[in-house]
């Protein structure tokens, strides 16, 4: 019993690592043609730095993060929450543009629509 549940726990940490820097393995959640709310605040307020699916941008010479693989998916939740409410210079917060509601949202579209997460 109680190997199983380590084999168990293992198997999931693998999964959780291979997560981490690969594409997810689901196909690409295309933004552009999802009529959900998240994705209509990405398209507002998001993709003009991050670019239209997310996959990041250069501007002035900066590189502006892909929210879908790299860094961003190895962020947690709580870093993920925090850094869209109270942002990282360049990025600005977004504690006063949306509300509680809206940015528990975004995160969990980053995680689940954009990295293929399950939570
Ligand atoms: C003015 C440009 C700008 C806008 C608008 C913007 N971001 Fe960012 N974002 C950035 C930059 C630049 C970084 C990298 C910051 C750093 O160096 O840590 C970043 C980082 C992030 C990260 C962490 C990614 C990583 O690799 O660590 C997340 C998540 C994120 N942004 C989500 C969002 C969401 C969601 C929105 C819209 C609600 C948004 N951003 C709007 C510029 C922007």
């Amino acid at each position: 019993m109680k190997l199983l549940k380590i084999t168990v726990t293992l198997s999931f940490i693998a999964a959780a690592a291979a997560c981490g820097s690969a594409p997810p393995p689901r196909p690409a959640f295309v933004i552009a043609d999802s009529k959900s709310y998240e994705a209509s605040i990405f398209r507002q307020n998001c993709a003009i730095c991050h670019g239209q699916e997310a996959n990041g941008k250069e501007i002035d010479g900066k590189i502006i993060p892909s929210l879908r693989y790299g860094d961003a998916a190895k962020k947690s939740e709580q870093e993920i929450y925090l850094q869209i409410k109270e942002g990282k210079l360049p990025m600005p917060a977004f504690k006063n543009q949306l509300t509680e509601d809206e940015i528990r949202k975004m995160v969990r579209f980053v995680r689940r629509d954009l990295q293929g997460k399950d939570d």
